[in-house]
């Protein structure tokens, strides 16, 4: 008989007793030349060393490792290697959302008694951590319109400000504002930019001289609307000065949660292409239906900053954003369709619709409003990747019934 190979008796070797072998489960020696192609999760929140010496000498930097999974993590690190690099920049720190993202960011950034630009046009939760969390902290802030630069050159001038947030395009009517500008004007005056960058994807805007990224992880990059997740990105030296604030606030990923990521990184381009080129079909349809009275997408001529956005955006988004003609329905409209679904967030593989009704920005003042351009005749279409004439069909349809209805009333 052949004699077996000595690995193959090393758990029946154990001098373990059961109580004890469940709790240190032999070891799997995987051979230097067979690697698996797919990375393994890290799903343990302890790493050991052999020594106390050398557990000490991690602590202080002096040799590669892995401690405690709040701090850092074997898949958590590459997935922020990968997102940092798509990004074009060298550093990165993943939170357990977007908008622990955006917290991570601002807070980290910013001491009592500093002042954050902002504007209307924005994502409605990231607004309420500056004007309400922050706030609470001794930050200022002023709220201004995007399509106002003049004003926002103007307050930079005057006022002593730490950062500038803002989100290109915008969520949810997809202004593209001028970020040449806004960078200029921000270094100009000292203060540092923050770029939401969560609409035009990772794949965009690293060519500017934007300080922070942050993203909502949720959205593009894991895809499937079954995980959530947040990336700051930026130089090395400013993730390092938010590295010990992500760490106290202990909002990191799940190392599950970051394998799922990474695994819906594979399919970004596919999917974001895929979306684009449906939301431009939905766009270029919508734009000729009477029931519509606005169409707002980048890639179409009629957008205001189309030729900006053409400079700016390798392509020109998944969402397309639209207002009802003022005599129809919205809930009739909205409640109509069949493929895209109700829904709140943007980027997974189906398509969604969030009217305005449930978008209202109850933190603005009618002023402001007037700014963020949200009524609740505005719809906010986030394409998947379905086939267009299906969505496109979709949305024919509800429009039908929602003018039968407006006849009928
Ligand atoms: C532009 C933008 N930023 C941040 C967020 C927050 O992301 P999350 O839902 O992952 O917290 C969202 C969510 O819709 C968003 O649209």
């Amino acid at each position: 008989m052949a004699k077996a190979a000595p690995w193959r008796f090393a758990a029946v070797a154990s001098i373990m007793k059961p109580r004890t072998r469940v709790n240190h489960p032999p070891k799997v020696h995987v051979p230097d030349d067979n690697r698996p192609l797919v990375a393994p999760v890290y799903q343990s929140v302890k790493f050991t060393f052999d020594d106390v010496e050398e557990s000490q000498r991690q602590s202080r930097g002096e040799r590669e490792g892995f401690q405690y999974s709040r701090v850092s993590n074997p898949t958590l690190r590459q997935l922020e290697l990968t997102l940092a690099e798509l990004q074009g920049r060298d550093a990165c720190l993943l939170t357990a959302s977007g908008i622990g993202a955006v917290t991570l960011a601002v807070m980290g950034l910013c001491r009592q008694g500093d002042h954050i630009v902002l504007f209307a046009e924005s994502y409605q939760p990231s607004r309420l951590v500056v004007r309400k969390l922050l706030s609470r902290f001794g930050v200022k802030h002023t709220l201004l319109s995007i399509d106002d630069l003049d004003a926002f050159e103007k307050n930079l001038a005057a006022t002593p400000t730490r950062l500038v947030l803002f989100e290109s395009p915008t969520n949810p009517v997809l202004k593209v504002p001028n970020i040449e500008r806004i960078v200029a004007a921000a270094r100009k005056h000292g203060a540092l930019t923050v770029l939401d960058n969560t609409f035009a994807g990772l794949h965009n805007h690293g060519q500017f001289d934007i300080d922070v990224f942050v993203h909502s992880l949720t959205k593009y990059a894991a895809g499937h609307g079954d995980v959530m997740g947040g990336a700051v990105i930026a130089h090395q030296e400013l993730i390092d000065s938010m590295k010990s604030d992500a760490i106290l606030q202990g909002a990191t990923l799940d190392p599950h949660t970051a394998f799922m990521i990474q695994r819906g990184l594979k399919t970004y381009f596919l999917r974001y292409e895929r979306q684009c080129f449906n939301a431009a079909r939905v766009a270029e349809f919508l734009e000729k239906h009477p029931a519509v009275a606005q169409v707002r997408y980048p890639g179409l001529g009629s957008h205001p900053q189309h030729a900006l956005a053409v400079r700016q955006l390798s392509d020109m988004g998944t969402i397309v954003t639209f207002e009802l003609a003022p005599d129809l329905e919205p809930k009739a409209f909205a409640n109509a369709l069949k493929i895209f679904a109700i829904a709140a967030s943007v980027g997974s593989t189906e398509s969604l619709i969030q009217p305005g009704q449930l978008m209202t920005p109850r933190d603005l003042s009618p002023s402001e409003r007037d700014w963020s351009a949200v009524s609740p005749a505005t719809m906010r279409l986030s394409c998947g990747i379905e086939d267009e004439t299906d969505l496109i069909e979709d949305l024919r349809q509800a429009f039908e019934i929602a003018s039968n209805e407006r006849k009928n009333e």
